[in-house]
């Protein structure tokens, strides 16, 4: 089974030969920061994963993207406004997942995407790249999916981006189905509108290995990733039970444990997956530090330097003025 198929089994034969339905689609997604994460595959063609995941949509950050006919016979890719080199990892992955839904020998296709957060800054734009592209190909094309197919599509793209075609805290069934049919996101019916996420961008570099690359080596090299699946087991249950509670203590506790284990799999691998800079630990101190003082508020991490800091309302002013750098996001608006 590869991508090809399951997009066929989702959309059926005919999709690839009918035009769009329209001029233009658009499409919006959040972009999404896991709680309890998705880390290593179990099918690394169809981004199946080894466990299921949690996490929370960072509200109006996220992924606009419009789809259109070139007037050329290539595709045009523009990334915030700028053309993307056709030879960059971006265009690539890009070109590679819109072949998926067409013929080949056709016309090019403009896509624009417009990305309210850093692009490759451990800030997951992948994740709300993709959504945002399956959603504007949906209206393109007039399918008219339902979320577990639109959730499946964008997994194709990226894992995470399985989650982005929701808001609020979305769960990722792991499945077990080989075509992963059963590998899905669903969003959790639960609001939680004091739940605060501040973004603390200690370096908007692109990060020098990817979190899929990073995944393979560390399922293949390190003997701590064999602990992960239990990790994520006794973690994920918590976090639901924490989250229907709006209990900041145990959704923070949890969701922080659930990141340093995360990374520290990584450090046993070889060569070693670090993502951190000195910074990140710096922050990671200070965060604790706040915590010591009396502050209910916790770290995660992911595929970067970059650290978000998990807190409620009621402690926004307190946060933020330990920490000015922070941008505080409010999900549930
Ligand atoms: O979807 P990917 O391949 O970019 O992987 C994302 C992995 C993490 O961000 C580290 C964890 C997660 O669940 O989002």
């Amino acid at each position: 089974m590869n991508k090809h198929d399951v997009v066929t089994r989702i959309l059926g034969d005919a999709t690839r030969r009918c035009g769009p339905a329209k001029r233009q689609g658009t499409g919006e997604a959040p972009a999404n920061i896991a709680l309890c994460k998705y880390w290593g595959k179990r099918d690394t063609e169809l981004n199946l994963p080894v466990t299921s995941s949690l996490s929370v949509s960072l509200g109006t950050l996220g992924t606009r993207t419009t789809v259109q006919q070139a007037e050329t016979t290539e595709d045009i890719v523009l990334l915030n406004g700028a053309p993307a080199a056709p030879d960059s990892d971006f265009a690539r992955r890009l070109n590679a997942f819109l072949d998926l839904f067409r013929e080949p020998g056709g016309p090019g296709w403009r896509v624009e995407t417009v990305n309210t957060i850093p692009t490759a800054a451990g800030l997951a734009s992948s994740a709300s790249g993709f959504a945002a592209l399956v959603l504007a190909l949906d209206d393109w094309f007039g399918w008219a999916l339902d979320g577990r197919s639109l959730s499946i599509l964008a997994r194709l793209g990226s894992g995470s981006a399985s989650r982005s075609v929701f808001t609020g805290f979305v769960e990722w069934h792991a499945g077990e189905a080989a075509d992963g049919m059963d590998s899905y996101a669903e969003p959790l019916d639960l609001s939680w509108p004091d739940f605060r996420i501040g973004l603390w961008t200690l370096s908007a570099e692109a990060k020098k290995i990817g979190s899929r690359d990073a995944m393979r080596r560390t399922v293949e090299t390190s003997a701590l990733y064999r602990a992960w699946p239990g990790q994520c087991a006794e973690d994920l249950p918590g976090l639901r039970s924490a989250l229907s509670d709006r209990d900041i203590e145990r959704t923070g506790a949890l969701a922080e444990r659930n990141a340093l284990a995360m990374h520290a799999t990584g450090l046993g691998a070889w060569p070693p997956v670090l993502f951190w800079l000195p910074e990140t630990v710096a922050a990671l101190r200070a965060v604790w530090a706040l915590r010591d003082g009396g502050v209910p508020v916790y770290a995660t991490m992911d595929a970067g330097p970059n650290v978000k800091v998990l807190f409620e309302a009621n402690r926004e002013a307190d946060v933020l003025s330990a920490i000015p750098a922070l941008t505080a996001v409010a999900p549930f608006g």
